[in-house]
């Protein structure tokens, strides 16, 4: 069913997954397209981002934000127009970014929306590179990393919202990039389009040996997205001094335990104690909100001169969120995930 003026379609969780989410934690609903009171909008959902952070919101473990409740309508970032006002600030039409979660309709009292141009010609950047992980990858490479000229800078799921962001700030800065993408196609990307100069495909054989021979001066900035295997070919790799900004570890989201194999914290430990690695985590708004402007309008300079490309994978229709949503999790996604709920 596509989007309609009448009815609000709706994706609840339904239940908490074990391991990897199935389409069995999803549920659609239809419910009534609300209405607003004085002081509220209703706003249309034209873009839903889809991002790995919401594996953690499906679970009710311990995290640095609540989880979705069962039930409730699964969280999101979202683009919508304003369909109808009682809201002196908001008038219909205007397009704004806000977090209206999985479904076509929402109410709003204006707090938090952020207005964008009305006939912006790629509103879903908003969500993306313009986003929330273009600021990930700003905030973490350069507060964090801080890279320096000719270092080599080690970015791991490279063709992706975040890392493919993280490697065109190091470029600009005058860093050797090595990117590490899952396939041979995303490598190309990540060289031929990103320019990076390395990419190494996680997939293939051999990753420590290939990286290593990727990185002949060893590694002074890793971006750590991923975790896993791609972690521990990177660590004998790290430079003295060398600086890890720790965004994520998609590999582990839908982990049910401990990994296999002995115990690796104290070969961790004793090489950041041997080489004097700083190693920080950064949750991006919590850490990094009044820093928003700054970004924004470096990115978007970056952005309109050419020199930060972009690339989304958009899926078109609702209805496919929760699919697309299970295949970011194994590197289903080429680019920035977002999924286009109507065609305006
Ligand atoms: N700390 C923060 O505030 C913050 C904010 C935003 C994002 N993040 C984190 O940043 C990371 C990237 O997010 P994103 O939005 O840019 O996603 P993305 O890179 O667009 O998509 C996720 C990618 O992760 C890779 N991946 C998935 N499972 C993997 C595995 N087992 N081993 C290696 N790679 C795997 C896949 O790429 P390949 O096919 O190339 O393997 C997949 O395409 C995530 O860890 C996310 O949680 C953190």
């Amino acid at each position: 069913m596509p989007q309609s003026s009448t009815v609000n379609r709706r994706i609840v969780l339904n239940a908490r997954p074990r391991g990897a989410p199935t389409a069995a934690d999803f549920r659609i609903e239809i419910a009534p397209v609300p209405q607003p009171e004085r002081g509220q909008v209703l706003l249309r959902t034209l873009y839903l981002s889809l991002d790995p952070y919401m594996r953690g919101r499906m679970s009710d473990a311990p995290s640095y934000a609540a989880p979705v409740a069962l039930g409730d309508v699964m969280i999101g970032g979202t683009v919508s127009r304003v369909e109808a006002s009682r809201n002196a600030d908001l008038s219909v039409g205007e397009l704004v970014l806000g977090y209206a979660g999985w479904q076509d309709y929402t109410l709003s009292d204006g707090r938090g929306l952020t207005t964008l141009f009305r006939e912006e010609p790629h509103p879903s950047r908003a969500l993306g590179v313009l986003g929330m992980p273009g600021f990930t990858a700003y905030m973490g490479l350069l507060d964090i990393g801080q890279p320096i000229s000719d270092e080599t800078v080690v970015v791991a799921a490279a063709s992706g919202a975040v890392g493919s962001v993280v490697g065109q700030i190091a470029r600009i800065k005058g860093c050797t990039i090595v990117g590490i993408a899952g396939g041979e196609d995303k490598c190309r990307y990540v060289t031929d389009e990103l320019g990076f100069d390395f990419c190494v495909d996680h997939h293939a054989d051999d990753l420590p040996g290939r990286l290593a021979a990727a990185c002949p001066k060893g590694i002074d900035v890793y971006f750590e997205s991923v975790g896993g295997a791609v972690f521990d070919a990177v660590l004998p790799l790290l430079n003295t001094k060398a600086r890890v900004p720790v965004c994520g570890l998609i590999s582990a989201y839908n982990a049910t335990g401990l990994p296999p194999g002995p115990d690796r914290l104290g070969l961790l430990a004793g090489t950041l104690l041997r080489k004097r690695i700083k190693m920080q985590g950064f949750i991006i708004f919590d850490d990094y909100g009044p820093r928003w402007s700054e970004f924004a309008s470096a990115m978007g300079e970056w952005v309109r001169e050419g020199k930060v490309k972009v690339r989304e994978d958009i899926v078109f229709g609702l209805e496919n969120a929760p699919e697309a949503f299970i295949g970011l999790l194994r590197g289903g996604n080429f680019g920035k995930l977002v999924i286009q709920l109507a065609h305006e």
